[in-house]
């Protein structure tokens, strides 16, 4: 029979840690270090790691805790281990349990007896704060790119579309025309706000836990403002305990995350939804559709569709880290590594929804003549009516509402748009309508007409169009 690695039943390691052993006579048994082992997923850190362990150092040398020789043949050695996990060939271990111990134990084999001394003054307990927070940092600022990049998509075809009309929709019902430009650019404004969350998220967790050591603190004279400022930290976090046992800062990640893969998953359906043949009003274009295996007719806008279901997955590793987080007792318990795998997963998730909402904007065509004839149909012109009823004849509007409503009531039994009723008709309804009513009656003299700031009219669009070019730089 096969053996079944991922649950051993046998020790892979006879003898007991190297790293923290001394106590031990014997080794883990092989489900406890199965259970314990996180390099799987934290040597993604690696590089962090590499940072973190290169400050911490030039910082123990500079303080004169370990001398500069020392920390130069450290420098070196992690410079090496950095190679060798770059070109791929380091050569991890499960029995080492963690990214922070198999490059340290790696370094020993490079280095020798100076590898020893850079864990002084620190534990894994800050040194993996400090690994979450750059990482975190880093997909961050990745996420603020690809959300400008998918804002500049949308923004590119908002100045194409300008004039276009559509139908605007409350309760899915066509309600009030719109330009296509102003549908879009609510998606640039979602965008912004998206960005803003995670620029806060960033700005707080941009606090340096190093030096904290295993909870309380250290006895060496460390200089915790110079490693903070090595590894671009604000500052060093002023409580020992709160930095190895905070993790508020990868729940708030997770929650920008949750929001703006929710605000994703509602442009994503809209996609799916002016795609059908019902509404036809878009297309993507081969490279953003698939087939079907059995009908041979079909093209899926099945990225579209995965992007609605991805708050699936992300909200899941907000709930789960959460759930996680709940009732800890300070300091470090090791409940806490179990942070990291669903916020790599919700980071990969949404980095991900990113760039293929940016490639499916980007590739949109619009079918404007089925986007026009919806938005005047379904008496779409009938608040115009009404407006057009209170500013000529001075009624208010509540009574100007009424009014409206009966003409449309005519105009349906008759199975006409408004514009097409005889002027007798409405007049039968209410006598001072006149001529100058069929003025209003039209899906573009109504989108027109809406000047109000942040309205659909193109004037004010392309103010805001101008104002976001300026902005996103394009
Ligand atoms: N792999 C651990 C984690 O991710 C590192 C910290 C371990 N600390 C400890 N005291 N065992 O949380």
């Amino acid at each position: 029979m096969a053996k079944d690695t991922k649950n051993p039943t046998t020790a892979s390691t006879p003898g007991s840690s190297a790293m923290w052993g001394g106590r031990f006579e014997a080794g883990p048994s092989a489900v406890m270090e199965a259970i314990n082992a996180s390099v799987d997923v934290d040597k993604r850190m690696a590089d962090q790691d590499i940072d973190g362990s290169l400050a911490h150092a030039q910082m123990l040398s500079e303080t004169g805790v370990i001398s500069s020789a020392d920390a130069a043949a450290i420098r070196r050695g992690l410079e090496q281990v950095r190679e060798e996990v770059h070109a791929g060939e380091f050569a991890w271990s499960a029995a080492l349990e963690d990214v922070h111990m198999n490059v340290e134990a790696r370094l020993k084999e490079i280095i020798g007896e100076p590898a020893g001394r850079l864990h002084t003054a620190r534990s894994r307990n800050d040194q993996v704060a400090t690994d979450f927070r750059l990482w975190l940092r880093d997909a961050c600022d990745r996420i603020d790119r690809q959300l400008a990049a998918y804002q500049r998509a949308l923004l590119a075809q908002a100045d194409d579309h300008v004039d276009q009309v559509m139908p605007g929709f409350t309760h899915l019902q066509t309600a009030q025309p719109v330009s296509l430009a102003h549908h879009l650019l609510s998606y640039v404004e979602l965008a912004q706000r998206d960005r803003g969350r995670f620029a806060d998220a960033r700005r707080r967790l941009n606090e340096c836990p190093l030096g904290c050591a295993a909870l309380a603190g250290t006895a060496f004279p460390i200089d915790r403002d110079m490693t903070a400022k090595a590894l671009g930290f604000d500052r060093p976090m002023a409580n020992s305990l709160d930095g190895v046992a905070a993790r508020d800062f990868a729940l708030e990640v997770l929650s920008a995350a949750s929001i703006c893969a929710v605000n994703l998953s509602r442009f994503a359906e809209e996609i799916v939804l002016w795609c059908t043949r019902r509404f036809g009003f878009a297309s993507l274009s081969d490279a953003w559709s698939t087939g079907s295996s059995i009908m041979p007719q079909k093209r899926n806008p099945d990225a579209a569709e995965l992007v609605r279901a991805k708050p699936g997955r992300i909200i899941g590793s907000l709930t789960g880290l959460l759930t996680v987080v709940k009732g800890l007792p300070l300091a470090y318990s090791k409940d806490l590594q179990e942070d990291k795998a669903p916020v790599f997963q919700a980071i990969d998730d949404l980095e991900l929804a990113l760039l293929a909402m940016a490639g499916m904007t980007a590739d949109l065509s619009f079918n404007g003549a089925a986007m026009e004839a919806a938005a005047g149909e379904a008496y779409s012109d009938a608040t115009d009516l009404a407006d057009w009823v209170v500013r000529e004849l001075g009624k208010p509007f509540r009574e100007a509402h009424h009014i409206a409503g009966s003409i449309v009531k005519m105009a349906e039994r008759k199975s006409v748009p408004l514009a097409a009723l005889d002027l007798a008709d409405m007049q039968s309804i209410e006598p001072g309508i006149d001529e100058r009513v069929f003025s209003v009656l039209s899906a573009r003299a109504s989108m027109e007409s809406r000047t109000s700031f942040g309205g659909t009219a193109p004037v004010r669009i392309r103010e805001q169009l101008a104002a976001w070019k300026a902005r996103l730089g394009k």
